[in-house]
């Protein structure tokens, strides 16, 4: 099929779900993704945060070939190497005791809302509201939905879960207000990563530990995209000086194959056996691949080059701030976001993908930068060069 029937064949068949530029994306190779016309473009959203070690790395392809001939699936009611092996590696990286698997970000954050209830159950006297920020993000699932701070969701899809109660973030005094005696967790992402990287304040984040630990309520991160090195450190949380009690991972975790995860502290191993599970749960080439990926994020210090080229990338754009028009370069290693002075953020995400680049715009005015953590500065080189000739036309 040419590309004209393939974008034909996805406009009569696909749900409409989104609105998508007239390529179709056929192959990945490192920091590139290639259309069906053989068109390369330098990808700065590599994935949506999700491909930290650049596209079709071999070290994975390899593994899930390998994995692939072993053993696919072998049931949720079984345990299987690659889960125990890859669980302990990744709870050797953090400050977690217990790790549940799922597929998707979203179901992550169900888990870590039903953890939460549960503690609100068992330990303050049935206690079920979740306090989250505007603004924020957790998911597309009807309950992950209202957690998140859109205000334009409030109203879709009703009724939803209820139980969340939103505040301002980085307004202390908006979190004290909502907490109540119906509280059992506070859930927050450390950046906002889709509402335009927000990052947090460091006192908000410690008044918000000490909040919880005065009055016995769950701290419940959502680094599904600050997670895994994309902020300069393995998780953001480590930036903070402080731990959460339950933290959910997704997007970079898998590299590309779907693949997410629900980790607490030991005291909160509160699910009972049929509480929470899922079909592909721990399956075992999602933990191949897991295993894999954060061996190479470690093994090859890509963590340490998140933080570099995120710190070479906005000092470039500050240094070139009034002639791109651009201002409140932001970010913390490679979740990155800038503001445009005049001219639409849709618009110059069409520009850019005409010359080759992939960027992102979370809002009218806003970019956000997330390119794989393996980017170089030839890489930086290329995106700047190509930003600033797409700016100044
Ligand atoms: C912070 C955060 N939480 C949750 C999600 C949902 O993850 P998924 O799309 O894998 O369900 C996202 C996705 O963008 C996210 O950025």
């Amino acid at each position: 099929m040419d590309t004209q029937n393939l974008l034909a064949a996805a406009q009569s068949g696909l749900l409409n779900t989104a609105v998508r530029p007239e390529v179709v994306m056929q192959q990945g190779r490192g920091m590139y993704l290639f259309d069906t016309e053989g068109k390369q473009y330098l990808d700065f959203i590599g994935g949506w945060a999700v491909n930290c070690l650049g596209h079709c790395p071999p070290a994975l392809v390899k593994t899930i070939e390998i994995q692939a001939r072993t053993l696919i699936n072998a049931s949720p009611a079984f345990y299987n190497k690659p889960m125990i092996e890859f669980s302990e590696l990744l709870l050797s990286h953090c400050s977690f005791d217990r790790v549940f698997f799922t597929s998707t970000g979203a179901e992550a954050n169900e888990g870590a809302i039903k953890l939460a209830r549960k503690y609100g159950q068992l330990k303050k006297n049935g206690a079920t509201e979740i306090i989250t920020t505007w603004n924020s993000f957790h998911g597309r699932t009807l309950t992950t939905m209202s957690a998140t701070g859109k205000k334009h969701w409030q109203e879709l899809f009703g009724p939803k879960t209820s139980g969340f109660i939103k505040t301002t973030f980085n307004d202390m005094g908006s979190v004290e207000q909502a907490v109540s005696d119906k509280t059992c967790a506070i859930m927050i992402e450390p950046i906002q990563g889709e509402g335009g990287v927000n990052i947090a304040d460091h006192q908000f984040i410690r008044d918000i530990r000490q909040l919880c630990n005065e009055q016995h309520i769950l701290l419940i991160f959502d680094e599904i995209q600050t997670g895994m090195g994309r902020t300069g450190t393995l998780f953001c949380y480590e930036q903070y000086g402080v731990e959460p009690d339950i933290m959910t991972l997704g997007k970079g975790i898998g590299g590309g194959y779907p693949l997410a995860a629900v980790l607490a502290k030991e005291q909160f191993d509160l699910f009972e056996p049929g509480d929470q599970g899922g079909t592909y749960t721990g399956q075992p080439l999602a933990m191949a691949v897991g295993k894999v990926v954060l061996e190479e994020l470690v093994g090859r210090d890509l963590v340490a080059n998140s933080h570099q080229m995120g710190v070479l990338i906005m000092e470039r754009l500050r240094a070139n701030a009034d002639q791109l028009r651009i201002e409140r370069v932001r970010g913390k290693g490679l979740l990155i976001a800038f503001d445009l002075r005049d001219m639409d953020g849709p618009a110059l995400v069409s520009r850019c993908l005409e010359q080759g680049l992939i960027i992102n715009a979370p809002g009218p005015k806003t970019i956000r930068l997330m390119p794989p953590l393996i980017v170089t500065e030839k890489d930086v080189d290329q995106f700047l060069e190509i930003l600033t000739r797409c700016l100044n036309n």
